[in-house]
């Protein structure tokens, strides 16, 4: 029984040392040392033995079963030891190797632009308002002084949800909303998306407007002109010549239309500006005293100036863009240039 006993330990030093798996090694454990395992039935001999051996032998026993689980608890070490190794080998990172670069977004070319004009209408004293996209026809054109028939309406056709819902032909309808809400001093500057039936190289369906408002007690026409050149310059340039041309618009008397010293051709005379050295950038004018009979304002205290200009037309100036579509054809090796 000795005999067997060790040759069990014999075995299981070797069994161990072959063994590379985990689950292997807890199956083998089980069927040397389990209840119903090698072992056990080797001590059931135990009983047969002569009295004066049984001591001995049982002192035998308990060492090698000892000696058994010992060798079954350090191979398991060294084998979870060995996996863990294997597995940070694995999952281990060169960090010298260079990272992938992730493609960087920016805001788009007109979101830029519109930006850049509000913060340079900012500096002047202006705010920022908003207005619907989706407008009805009274503040479009009705409380502009354009009522139903009249011809201007014909230039500003425009996507009609219904007779009087429709989509917004220019950013103006912002100035009667905005005066409706707050009693004078107003001086705000409102940036969006408008929408007319035209579409070629300059026009699109879609495009985008600023306009400006400034009502308070004794603004004059000096005042939009101060104001219109301060931006054009801070923009532009601040050698830019600019001059102010008689216009008419039904929601401001008088009118002026903006031209600045075509920015191109700096004046000699150009493609771009139709060899007039000048390029229209905006609408202006003093805001016809019958709005105010729109909003409550009192004619006789209150005056103002409003303007309206493209932010298309102004990065295209600027950046020099021959094709407005480019704006929104969503090409990336065009809008990534900005
Ligand atoms: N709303 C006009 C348009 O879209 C532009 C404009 C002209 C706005 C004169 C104004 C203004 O505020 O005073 O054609």
């Amino acid at each position: 029984m000795k005999d067997q006993l060790n040759s069990l330990r014999a075995s299981t030093v070797a069994l161990t040392e072959q063994t590379f798996d985990l689950k292997t090694l807890s199956d083998s454990r089980i069927r040397i040392l389990g209840r119903k395992g090698e072992l056990t039935s080797v001590l059931r001999g135990l009983k047969d033995l002569p009295i004066e051996e049984r001591s001995a032998v049982g002192k035998l026993a308990n060492q090698i079963k000892a000696d058994l689980e010992s060798l079954f608890d350090t191979r398991e070490a060294y084998l979870r030891d060995e996996l863990e190794r294997t597995q940070l080998a694995l999952e281990s990172i060169d960090i010298t190797m260079p990272g992938r670069r992730l493609p960087l977004g920016r805001s788009h070319i007109l979101n830029r632009v519109t930006q850049e004009l509000v913060d340079v209408f900012s500096g002047l004293g202006f705010q920022l308002a908003e207005g619907p996209e989706v407008e009805i026809d009274y503040y479009n054109f009705e409380a502009l002084n354009m009522p139903k028939n009249h011809p201007a309406r014909d230039m500003q056709d425009t996507f009609y949800f219904s007779e009087n819902v429709l989509l917004r032909t220019h950013t103006s309808p912002v100035q009667i909303r905005t005066m409706e809400k707050c009693k004078p001093p107003v001086k705000v500057i409102c940036p969006g998306k408008v929408y007319r039936r035209d579409a070629d190289v300059t026009h699109s369906p879609m495009f985008m407007q600023i306009e400006g408002l400034w009502v308070d007690k004794r603004v004059s026409f000096s005042d939009l002109k101060g104001v219109l050149t301060a931006f054009a310059r801070e923009y532009f340039g601040d050698r830019l010549a600019l001059r102010f041309r008689p216009s008419f618009f039904p929601f401001t008397e008088p009118s002026a239309e903006v031209d600045i010293q075509c920015v191109i051709c700096g004046g000699s005379g150009c493609r771009t500006c139709s060899f007039t050295g000048w390029l229209e950038i905006l609408g202006s004018g003093m805001v016809d005293p019958t709005l105010y009979k729109f909003v409550n304002y009192d004619p006789d205290i209150y005056s103002g100036f409003a303007f309206g200009l493209g932010i298309e037309r102004v990065a295209m100036l600027k950046y020099g863009i021959p094709d407005i579509r480019l704006f929104y054809e969503n090409d990336v090796r065009f809008l990534s240039q900005f």
